[in-house]
């Protein structure tokens, strides 16, 4: 199959390496991205197109991985083409974005989740399907390290199967970094690591790993809390954890792509005010 993958980020490059191993040729669009898309695409043996509308001629599908805030936007540009066929959306996008981008494409929508870390090892990742095509898409995957999971027909239950995981992995990291940000502000910082060390065994050490490991990223979560915010909302329940989450995110903003950020500059940047974290 020609598939077009919309976009080589750091997880979708891996996507992009499971289809190629399985045998199907991958295509990738330069329009608009980056020196480091590009390399990662390069680097994987995706085939350039220069333009979105290109990508298209003789494709059979499209799979989506980008920032979930641009998911719908994605979409509309390729229905904006002409492009008739089946699309997966594997971004991490509330139930109801997915309803409504399955209301614009009917049986040619393919929901999904990716559940770990880009997929490099073995057992580390899954990409979960669902919706009518989903057992369809199952076959476009004959991969040893990306594992690739369908549950059922529903056409968003990997978009809220995506958005319960990450409420709880990310939401939780908010909530620490947040922690550890008051505890700095009130003067009580080391009673509070004391009391942790003998109360909370690992806590302090996590809080570390999780400024490091979130701080590039963070502005990419930004999104994904609002998404999972609507998840909320539209269940019945409280929303305020992940907007507040969100707002966490939108402050380590700045420390985007950055490699060595660490809990003092994450810190740093929780502690100030929206728009002046980089003043
Ligand atoms: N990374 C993970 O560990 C992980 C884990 C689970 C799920 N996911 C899901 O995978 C998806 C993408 O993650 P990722 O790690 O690949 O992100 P990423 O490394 O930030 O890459 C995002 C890709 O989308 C492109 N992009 C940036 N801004 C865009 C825009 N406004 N419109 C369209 N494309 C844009 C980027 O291109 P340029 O930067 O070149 O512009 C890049 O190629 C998200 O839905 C995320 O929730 C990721």
């Amino acid at each position: 199959m020609n598939i077009v993958l919309l976009h080589p980020g750091q997880m979708g490059v891996t996507i992009g390496q499971a289809l190629l191993r399985s045998g199907h040729e991958v295509r990738w669009v330069a329009q608009g991205r980056s020196q480091q898309t590009r390399q990662r695409a390069h680097r994987s043996g995706f085939t350039e197109t220069a333009e979105l509308i290109e990508a298209f001629d003789g494709a059979d599908a499209v799979v989506s991985v980008c920032p979930p805030s641009e998911a719908q936007s994605v979409m509309d540009q390729v229905l904006g083409c002409g492009y008739q066929g089946l699309y997966l959306d594997a971004n991490a996008v509330a139930p109801e974005t997915a309803q409504a981008m399955a209301r614009k494409l009917g049986d040619r929508y393919i929901d999904g989740g990716i559940i770990g870390p880009p997929a490099q090892t073995a057992g580390s990742t899954r990409l979960y399907l669902s919706g009518s095509g989903a057992d369809a898409a199952l076959k476009w995957f004959d991969d040893d390290i990306l594992g690739v999971v369908t549950i059922g027909s529903d056409a968003s239950a990997a978009s809220s199967l995506k958005m319960c995981y990450a409420a709880y992995t990310k939401g939780s990291s908010a909530l620490l970094l947040a922690v550890r940000a008051l505890a700095c502000s009130l003067n009580v910082e080391d009673a509070l690591l004391n009391e942790w060390s003998l109360s909370q065994a690992g806590l302090e050490t996590r809080a570390k790993a999780t400024a490091r490991g979130t701080a590039a990223k963070a502005w990419r979560f930004s999104g994904e809390m609002a998404e999972i915010a609507t998840t909320f909302a539209g269940a019945g329940l409280p929303n305020g954890f992940h907007l507040a989450a969100r707002e966490i995110y939108d402050r380590m903003g700045p420390l985007k792509d950055s490699a060595d950020a660490d809990l003092e500059l994450v810190m740093n940047a929780i502690l100030q005010t929206p728009g002046t974290a980089d003043s």
